[in-house]
């Protein structure tokens, strides 16, 4: 071969190496998220091995803090600079939020194609569509109002489910007996409105928690029944171990699962955690309503908004949107999350008991008018509002306002933010 013949096969080759690079960089999905215990860990790795099975490769961006208070503002700093990220996890309202500032993808294509409108329910497409175009793919369906017992120290205590909060407290009070922490919590503002909206909800039923959280009434956020869920917050604070300020929901849930609390509030994610350290539903934990709300379902459902980064990204895009789709996922996902299938027409049987409880009390609550958003996890108000209902709940939980002063603030702090 001669040297004319070498430079221009060589430069050809440089040419099919360069295009095939590009190609490959286009084959990649940066994904902003805020899964990073160790049973979120594990669910997401599904999505990522699914999706290296279709050539695309994930590039992680993992920014910690349950409820993602922290992603968003990690988001914003990105979106700002001119560079988001592929896809983000998120909720509700933000989605809202991030639709209306004009920054967002349109899957509609990949949505029409695969017939989502006719799976997905109503409660959660409200979320995933903006001005009738989809821009979010919908992973799960969480809930917040669950209780997780530690199922021996549970029987030690007469292992009878509490039906209300009188009973949620004798339960408390024989953990207390059994030198336990009776009641394994995290002190940070996420959480303690995921406790509070728990309450609510037990202390008037899903009406005083619509008038409340979902209306915004200044008699429901100020009146008796409001009295009596901020005495509920006192009285359950003295069940708390000293290190509560702070501490990451999983740690809490640790505690539980080692036997050293008895029982802990939370969204249905901790099963994961229960999971992730071969523990079995009935055998080892126990979960059930938070008392006094079966029947209601306070939902947060996760979903994947598509960012508008360019065409030559679109197609990684897609896989990625319609990989969490596949029903196959949804049911590999959610058994290791915790949650449920996002899609109705997922069967359950390959859940356990808790995964299909969780089921069923959505599809019962979506015909029963009584699955409605969480508060604490974006699904119930704007951001503002949330954040402001927060700092009342959080500061009334660390003893800084006593119950008069919180039920005076808790309208005016709404008014303001809304
Ligand atoms: C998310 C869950 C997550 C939890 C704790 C919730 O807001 O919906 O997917 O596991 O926060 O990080």
């Amino acid at each position: 071969m001669n040297m004319r013949n070498f430079a221009s096969l060589a430069a050809g080759a440089a040419l099919i190496a360069l295009a095939a690079g590009s190609a490959k960089a286009a084959e990649e999905v940066e994904v902003l998220h805020w899964w990073t215990a160790g049973g979120e860990a594990a669910a997401l790795n599904v999505l990522k091995e699914n999706l290296a099975k279709e050539g695309v490769s994930w590039k992680d961006m993992p920014v910690a803090g349950g409820s993602g208070v922290q992603a968003m503002t990690a988001l914003r700093a990105r979106v700002t600079s001119g560079d988001p990220p592929t896809a983000v996890q998120m909720l509700g309202f933000d989605i809202r939020d991030w639709a209306e500032q004009g920054v967002v993808g349109n899957l509609d294509e990949l949505a029409e194609k695969q017939g989502w409108a006719k799976v997905i329910p109503e409660a959660l497409q409200a979320f995933s569509k903006y001005d009738d175009h989809w821009i979010a793919a919908p992973v799960n369906v969480h809930s917040t109002n669950w209780l997780w017992l530690n199922k021996a120290a549970f029987d030690k205590a007469g292992g009878k489910e509490p039906a209300n909060i009188e009973e949620l407290i004798a339960l408390l009070d024989k953990f207390k007996e059994q030198g336990l922490t009776p009641l394994a919590h995290g002190g940070q503002p996420w959480q303690d409105g995921t406790l509070w909206e728990s309450v609510v909800l037990s202390t008037g039923g899903m009406d005083f928690y619509k008038k409340a959280v979902i209306d915004l009434d200044p008699a429901a956020l100020s009146g008796d029944q409001m009295k009596q869920v901020f005495d509920t917050m006192s009285k359950l604070r003295t069940y708390f171990d000293p290190n509560f300020s702070g501490r990451d929901w999983n740690l809490s849930t640790a505690l539980v699962i080692e036997g050293k609390a008895g029982a802990q509030q939370m969204g249905d994610w901790s099963k994961g955690e229960w999971l992730r350290a071969d523990k079995k539903p009935g055998t080892d934990f126990v979960c059930m309503r938070f008392p006094g709300t079966q029947g209601n379902v306070l939902f947060n459902a996760d979903q994947f908004v598509m960012f508008d980064v360019g065409e030559e990204k679109r197609d990684a895009q897609m896989k990625l949107a319609s990989a969490v789709e596949d029903p196959a996922f949804q049911i590999a996902f959610n058994t290791v999350k915790g949650s449920v299938p996002a899609r109705t027409d997922v069967p359950g049987d390959q859940f356990d008991d808790c995964g299909k409880k969780g089921i069923k009390d959505v599809a019962d609550a979506a015909k029963a008018g009584t699955l409605v958003g969480s508060l604490a996890h974006g699904y119930a108000q704007p951001g503002a509002v949330k954040e402001a209902v927060f700092d009342v709940i959080t500061q009334h939980l660390n003893g800084q306002i006593d119950t008069a002063t919180a039920l005076k603030r808790l309208p005016e702090a709404v008014a303001a933010a809304k």
